[in-house]
């Protein structure tokens, strides 16, 4: 029977590339207590270009907030014990709007667009130095990922944002701006500010200082009165301007991966989560110090959870298609029909019978960040069916992570003992299996997968204005987890990796 719930409760917004959610935690015992979601397309106008409507994203935000707030009722439960809000996001996708009208100014350009790719070759060609300040500043590569570039080319591109900005009535956030201008009046009074996590995958932001580049502005040849205010990830950003949550405060903003680092309680130097989403992201906490990777992988802010706390860092391996190669095989080869059935198609062939399949659709990001790779499938036979590509495709998955825990592991010194995972294809157990046995040590993962949600709902909690959320007194014991043992022998795991390593090079270097 559903029981009413007490303690203080907080709301996240997850927003993320394939899905959007609003989830309902209890403070006192970290337990979710609803959640709604909502399926979000991706628009591809040319190939390689992939974009989303920034109304489309609204809508689907107080869509979800709506029905969550809705299922709470049922529940038994006032909505006003909801005491706070965060809001998480997919990063670097960039949004441009008009401040006077609220009308996004074209279609949010996804992380993973590429149509960027020359001019970062082009960059990377003729201005070496250029791309090495970017590295020393921000801590990233200079790719098609971040939204500088993506930035840069909407100024450049789109008559509407050139005009707009030259009026000084453009406004560019990440899809956590966006969300907290709107969601605090838009138009009317909207609050433009975006928090370190998001500022640090954008390309302009000094990790160092905290705060924007202008030479890093001028090199992207952006205007600085365009970016959002830069603040912690726990603080009241403003209120909810309308809807069942109106007067709610907005308190916590994180990076979908900071968001899960949080959640997964990694605030100790060291401490490392994998997550599996869209793509993977390896974020491992490397506390007040800014490390750089030597090893393909980004140096990246963690979190920093108040205004007066301190900020941390991370190193990041990320990899841009894991999760999206399952809706590819659903939406564009069509042998399943929803995600889920590929872990039963998989088990079918119990083997991918020497096919290995390298999704590199977005180029490759760490540790190669080669944007001119395209995907290849090899080793294919006249006894190879959809069952084999369906194993092929989830152990990409695992051969992608194993490359990133390789990358850390070097950068560290101390190798990962185990794997701490969460996100969405956790539920995969075929998955996490393979996993284990590619990387060799013991795949851990958390019973609730919404570790990301959970994250911002402790920064939203914590905030000074707020405080219903002791990030101090978080007990992990309480915390139910499930350990996959790696089951194959060291020499047949190094084997299949070295093949992988194999179809890698294939994929590299295609589109030049
Ligand atoms: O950097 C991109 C990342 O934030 C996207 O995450 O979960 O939407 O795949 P997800």
């Amino acid at each position: 029977a559903k029981t009413a719930v007490l303690g203080p409760l907080v709301g996240a917004v997850d927003q993320g590339t394939s899905s959007t959610r609003f989830l309902v935690f209890n403070s006192k015992t970290a337990e979710l207590v609803c959640k709604h979601q909502v399926e979000l397309k991706q628009e591809f106008p040319r190939e390689g270009w992939v974009e989303q409507d920034p109304k489309e994203i609204l809508r689907s935000v107080h869509e979800c907030i709506e029905k969550g707030c809705a299922e709470l009722r049922q529940l038994g439960t006032d909505v006003s014990g909801i005491k706070a809000i965060g809001v998480t996001n997919q990063r670097e996708t960039t949004v441009v709007w008009d401040k006077v009208t609220g009308e996004p100014l074209h279609n949010a350009v996804l992380w993973l667009d590429l149509r960027t790719q020359s001019t970062v070759e082009q960059l990377q060609r003729s201005d070496p130095a250029g791309s090495k300040s970017v590295r020393q500043r921000t801590g990233l590569p200079l790719s098609t990922y971040f939204s500088a570039v993506k930035l840069s080319w909407l100024l450049r591109n789109v008559d509407a944002v050139r005009s707009a900005a030259r009026h000084g009535r453009a406004l560019f956030g990440t899809v956590d701006s966006w969300l907290i201008w709107s969601l605090t009046g838009g138009a009317q009074g909207g609050v433009h500010c975006t928090d370190v996590t998001n500022a640090s995958r954008t390309m302009l932001f000094n990790i160092h200082s905290l705060q924007w580049d202008p030479e890093l502005c001028e090199f992207f040849d952006v205007p600085m009165d365009m970016l959002p205010s830069v603040r912690s990830s726990s603080e009241i950003y403003g209120l909810m301007k309308t809807g069942s949550l109106e007067g709610v405060p907005i308190s916590g903003c994180l990076g979908d991966q900071s968001a899960a680092l949080v959640g997964q309680m990694c605030f100790r130097d060291g401490q490392a989560k994998n997550t599996y989403g869209t793509g993977c992201f390896l974020l491992c906490n490397t506390g007040g110090k800014c490390v750089f990777s030597e090893h393909g992988l980004l140096t990246t802010v963690a979190y920093k959870l108040g205004r007066d706390k301190p900020v941390c860092y991370a190193l990041e391996g990320s990899v841009a298609i894991t999760g999206a190669v399952v809706c590819w095989l659903r939406d564009n080869l069509e042998i399943i029909k929803a995600p889920e059935e590929i872990e039963k198609l998989a088990r079918e062939a119990g083997t991918s019978y020497g096919c290995y399949f390298v999704p590199a659709f977005s180029g490759l990001y760490a540790p190669y960040w080669d944007p001119s790779a395209r995907g290849v499938i090899c080793g294919l036979t006249q006894f190879t069916n959809k069952c084999h590509m369906a194993f092929a495709a989830l152990e990409a998955v695992c051969f992608q992570t194993r490359e990133i825990v390789d990358a850390m592991n070097s950068d560290c010194g101390l190798p990962l003992r185990h794997l701490q995972v969460d996100g969405g294809m956790t539920g995969n157990r075929l998955l996490m299996q393979l996993q284990a046995d590619i990387l060799g040590v013991p795949v851990v993962k958390h019973a609730d997968p919404e570790s990301t949600g959970l994250g911002v709902a402790m920064a939203a909690g914590a905030a000074e204005g707020v405080r219903v959320w002791d990030l101090d007194s978080v007990d992990l014991s309480a915390v139910q987890v499930e350990r996959f043992q790696p089951q194959i022998n060291a020499e047949e795991s190094e084997t299949r990796f070295a093949t992988w390593k194999k179809a890698v090079v294939k994929a590299m270097g295609w589109e030049t």
